[in-house]
């Protein structure tokens, strides 16, 4: 190992926020503070017997000597600065508000309301939510649709080129990668292209917190140098739920501005725990991270040998990457599909936790998706490799043949006829489903996950969306964000 590695690794293998929790509760300071129970004292039996004691005595939110979330000065600030470090970022702000509150806080830290910002129209729905809170006006850029699969990859040079061609007036552009499946674009390029015109440069990264620490991965969006990137370490990594890091590059986006962004999507009590467990997470991926991923990587690839030869079953692998919009591919990602059986993703997934005892992360028409992470072992993936073999076991009539019934297939995306914001701030009406072709919603219609919105406010319905809404319905898929659950009807822009 060479001095400055070495030096580095001593460094990473620190963890001040962590330690400072702990100290805390070793402290045994009676608290007259929040939270209420009191390091876990006043918590029902039932619940404390769960989740044990000593979690219930790093429950706590800011006290002196555990720093403060919104100006950070002491632990939290010496954690973050590590993991900027270890990330290679100028800044990384730790998040406990989930990723979204990053996606949230860069949009609207890169643009002012009525300013104009290209987006990939397949983002998450917290991309749309940072439109109606920022003001900023999208241009939707089509993402490469991959007809055999079923499934939109990440957004070209040429698509990019193109779209900064006709918006020289743009503010910024915000990229997405991976996708929910693991497809990664060049960011490298796309990256430099967004710069060399003169715009900002966000990516949205939730879903590749470890590629920065293996380089059999797609190359890093912080490593691409973009301004602003979301990491949702909770997703991929070991820090908890809701826990992600946002980081800074340069000074295309002023850090103060960024700062104040995050405090106003971010609660003033956060977790502690949760900040501490962001701390120990990047202090694992610093200084183990190579070999934990060695292992996460060459577990997938076992699995997916095994799951592409039984009868029936595509598993996407490194044979799709030169496609268009899949420049590379994380491989620890399983995308799975059973419907050349006639399978719906959702008829997949409930037969795997029926019969297999396996639980995966997401399921569409088509596919499910499977994570292997730092976290699993052989065991684990095994269980998921003999779930599939339990499915294929049962005869193929109890399939509900949909697929093969409804000619499945995804919409084209609606046209844009309102900004995000303007039209969730209108006037309304609510309207049966299929008397909705023509007019403008209002609303955030998203089948989650993968929480990419099937239509969002200020675009119109077209019978395309209606007929794909009903059939994702029908299918078992989970529809959020409409007011009447049920889908009976629809809100709209008024008159
Ligand atoms: C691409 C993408 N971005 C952002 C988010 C939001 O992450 P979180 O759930 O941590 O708020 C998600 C969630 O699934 C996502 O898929």
């Amino acid at each position: 190992m060479n001095d400055s590695l070495e030096a580095f690794q001593k460094e990473q293998r620190k963890t001040p926020y962590l330690d400072a929790l702990i100290s805390y509760a070793k402290d045994k300071v009676v608290p007259f503070h929040v939270p209420g129970h009191k390091q876990g004292r006043g918590i029902h039996p039932k619940l404390k017997e769960w989740i044990g004691e000593s979690y219930l005595s790093l429950d706590l939110t800011e006290v002196p000597g555990l720093d403060n979330l919104s100006q950070p000065k002491e632990a939290l600030l010496q954690a973050m600065e590590l993991a900027a470090k270890a990330y290679g970022a100028d800044y990384t702000f730790f998040l406990v508000n989930g990723s979204s509150s990053g996606v949230h806080s860069m949009i609207m830290a890169a643009c002012n309301p009525g300013d104009k910002i290209l987006i990939p129209r397949n983002a998450h729905k917290s991309v749309f939510a940072g439109l109606i809170f920022s003001g900023a006006v999208p241009v939707y850029m089509k993402p490469e649709f991959d007809y055999a699969l079923q499934m939109d990859h990440t957004i070209t040079e040429e698509t990019l080129v193109e779209n900064l061609k006709e918006h020289p007036d743009s503010k910024a552009a915000l990229l997405v990668s991976p996708t929910y499946y693991g497809v990664a674009a060049n960011l490298e390029r796309l990256v430099s292209i967004i710069h060399d015109s003169g715009k900002i440069a966000l990516v949205d990264e939730a879903w590749g917190p470890h590629f920065h620490f293996h380089p059999d991965l797609p190359v890093s969006a912080v490593d691409a140098k973009a301004d602003l990137v979301v990491n949702s370490t909770h997703k991929l990594l070991s820090s908890l739920t809701q826990t992600s890091m946002l980081h800074l590059n340069g000074n295309r986006v002023d850090r103060a501005r960024v700062e104040s962004c995050l405090r106003l999507f971010t609660t003033t009590s956060p977790n502690c725990l949760l900040l501490a467990s962001i701390d120990a997470c990047r202090m694992q991926m610093a200084t183990q991270g190579k070999e934990l991923l060695d292992k996460a990587i060459s577990l997938a690839e076992k699995a997916r040998a095994e799951i592409r030869d039984l009868p029936g079953v595509q598993c996407i692998g490194r044979e799709i990457v030169g496609n268009p919009g899949v420049y590379a591919l994380d491989p620890t990602r399983m995308v799975i599909s059973l419907r050349s059986l006639g399978l719906t993703g959702y008829e997949v997934d409930e037969r795997l936790r029926s019969k297999g005892g396996v639980q995966i992360e997401l399921s569409d028409l088509f596919h499910v998706v499977a994570l292997i992470t730092i976290s699993d072992s052989e065991k684990e993936v095994d269980q998921l490799v003999n779930g599939i073999k339990q499915i294929l076991k049962i005869p193929n009539q109890e399939s509900k043949g949909f697929l093969e019934k409804k000619g499945a297939r995804l919409p084209d995306w609606p046209p844009l006829k309102l900004s995000p914001r303007d039209a969730f701030v209108s006037q309304h009406e609510t309207v049966p489903l299929e008397k909705a072709d023509g007019r403008v919603s209002t609303e955030l219609i998203t089948t989650y996950p993968p929480g990419i919105p099937a239509i969002a406010p200020g675009e119109e319905f077209t019978q395309d969306i209606l007929d794909y809404l009903r059939l994702e319905q029908e299918a078992g898929s989970r529809i959020t964000g409409v007011a009447d659950s049920t889908l009976q009807t629809v809100r709209v822009v008024k008159g």
